[in-house]
């Protein structure tokens, strides 16, 4: 690989949407941020500097960050944020990665206006898996809120509920034309017939599970989170905030007069405010050149149809037909035993705490938590990798985190030469305010989907049925609604962990937590040093 040197400068930037101008935090003045592309085995030296206020920090999100934690991002758990007239240089290696990720601000409510795709290509003379595409095109789903994201961030603690509604959903931060003064704003995704396109869809959206679909167009899935899956056709697919697609699109082999809507719209089960609003972008066909194809003809318009709000059956049938991909070049690393099993319940929760519950954060008495096994978590003045590096105690602030709330602590095997442990970790939606789907995101690894199921999780039964041949490989999972998922990871890169509900709005609330993997016995298993930019708090 080849060492690439970007740099995103932090600044305020006026944006018009939906007839309201704001100033926002933007990446060198664009939104969406700027693309960063890079190939399997670069080197990334990302320099971010800081000309705002606010206090800012860039998580990569999906990227393995082998022994490199200290760029991962995420604000006191990794790093210091980058404080006003600073910058810091993240320095990673992209090392057995290939395909669509991005990149966000982990601080505050800071994401909602900074983030952009972070596109890793295959090393080069590697092909994909599929025909190469004729083009590929990112789209990246956001949301757009006519208020400060400040103002929006603390209306959510203080009142423990909305609003925290956006005002409209984007595509590559477009709103289309379904919301007021807005139809100038819209994605036109212009194509030519008969070709093939990969499409590398990304939730950004703060708080929303979208629905995605192409008006009489298939979508053929061949990734997810930067790993290849076992190609499949949908017309309508969900995706998770934090999660990545890639999709092959065929377009028509003639020139259909014809307009051709694209639609996102949220999954929602929770009981939440949200904006239960769509966005709608347009796949427009570029007409041959040598023809009259008429303007004067009335183009008939076609729609796509998305699945009601609350489809949960769509959302597991969809996400059980992800299977990775599993063949001779790519190779389905499923840990076959465990070593360490872990059980969380996630979800939310009221205050005062429910009776057997231990609950902290926020204790206004009419507001909601959301907790990892009964804990909210608060974030600590200091980074924790720092603390744990250096050995300061300051940084931890529950030694005291149940690993198991319900089921006993189960230990089998026997541990493995080497540090790597491999472990199995079942979430499980605790649905006490009403079943809700968490997309659950663990950073510094990709984990295995072994399972997963409604009801309550049944350590008996549902091992057996487990898929330890070729299941999907991701960084971000939806916690199933009302349900439980199971997933299992090699405990192979030190460092601290962030892992959180995607969901904005249930992060804050605390349903968020981070791991501790200590270093290998082998210098070359050990979290490298920390680089001598690292901001300090
Ligand atoms: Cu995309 Cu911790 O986040």
């Amino acid at each position: 690989g080849i060492t690439r040197h970007y740099q995103l400068d932090i600044n305020l930037q006026n944006v018009t949407r939906l007839c309201h101008t704001k100033s926002m935090v933007t990446a060198n003045g664009q939104f969406p941020g700027p693309r960063i592309v890079a190939r399997e085995g670069d080197n990334l030296l990302i320099r971010v500097v800081n000309h705002v206020q606010n206090n800012i920090s860039i998580h990569w999100h999906g990227i393995r960050q082998l022994r490199s934690g200290w760029a991962d991002g995420p604000a006191y758990i990794t790093q210091c944020p980058i404080q006003t007239g600073q910058s810091y240089v993240y320095n990673y290696t992209i090392v057995g990665q290939r395909g669509t990720l991005w990149w966000h601000a982990h601080i505050s409510w800071l994401r909602s206006t900074l983030y952009g795709p972070l596109i890793i290509l295959p090393k080069r003379g590697v092909p994909y898996p599929f025909a190469k595409p004729y083009k590929e095109i990112p789209i990246i789903f956001g949301e757009w809120f006519n208020a400060d994201t400040e103002a929006i961030i603390n209306q959510a603690l203080q009142t423990g509920g909305g609003p925290n509604v956006s005002d409209a959903y984007t595509l590559n931060g477009l709103s289309g034309p379904l919301y007021n003064c807005s139809a100038k704003d819209t994605f036109k995704l212009k194509v030519k017939p008969g070709k093939t396109y990969l499409l590398r869809l990304i939730n950004a959206a703060l708080n929303d599970e979208l629905f995605f679909s192409i008006a009489n167009h298939t979508l053929k899935i061949v990734e997810v989170d930067a790993v290849y899956v076992k190609p499949f056709d949908t017309e309508i697919l969900l995706i998770t905030p934090g999660q990545t697609t890639n999709v092959l699109l065929q377009t028509k082999p003639n020139f259909p007069n014809a307009t051709f809507l694209m639609t996102a719209r949220p999954y929602a089960t929770g009981q939440g405010t949200f904006d239960n609003s769509t966005v709608e972008g347009i796949l427009e066909y570029e007409s041959p050149s040598n023809s009259i194809h008429s303007s004067i003809k009335k183009l008939p318009l076609f729609k796509p149809t998305l699945p009601a709000l609350n489809d949960t059956a769509f959302a597991a049938t969809f996400t059980s037909k992800l299977r990775s991909l599993a063949n001779a070049q790519f190779l389905a690393n499923v840990p076959q035993n465990v070593d360490k099993k872990f059980f969380f319940t996630v979800g939310l929760g009221t205050n005062p705490c429910p009776i057997n519950q231990t609950c902290q954060g926020p204790s206004n008495t009419t507001m909601f938590s959301a907790s990892v096994n009964n804990v909210s978590f608060t974030m600590p003045t200091t980074a924790i990798l720092q603390s744990h590096f250096f050995g300061q105690s300051n940084g931890v602030y529950t030694p005291d985190f149940p690993t198991t709330p319900i089921v006993p602590f189960n230990y089998t095997g026997n541990p493995p030469n080497n540090t790597m442990v491999s472990v199995e970790l079942v979430l499980q939606d605790t649905s006490i305010l009403g079943a809700e789907s968490h997309p659950l995101h663990l950073h510094g690894f990709n984990f295995y989907v072994v399972g997963q199921g409604f009801g309550n999780y049944d350590p008996n039964k549902d091992p057996a049925k487990f898929n330890l041949v070729d299941p999907v490989e991701r960084n971000t999972v939806g916690v199933p609604s009302g349900g439980w998922v199971a997933i299992r990871f090699l405990a192979d890169n030190p460092g601290v962990w962030f892992m959180h509900c995607h969901l904005e709005v249930h992060t804050s609330w605390g349903l968020k937590m981070a791991w501790l993997v200590l270093d290998g016995k082998l210098p070359n298993q050990n979290l490298l040093p920390p680089p001598a930019d690292l901001p300090k708090c």
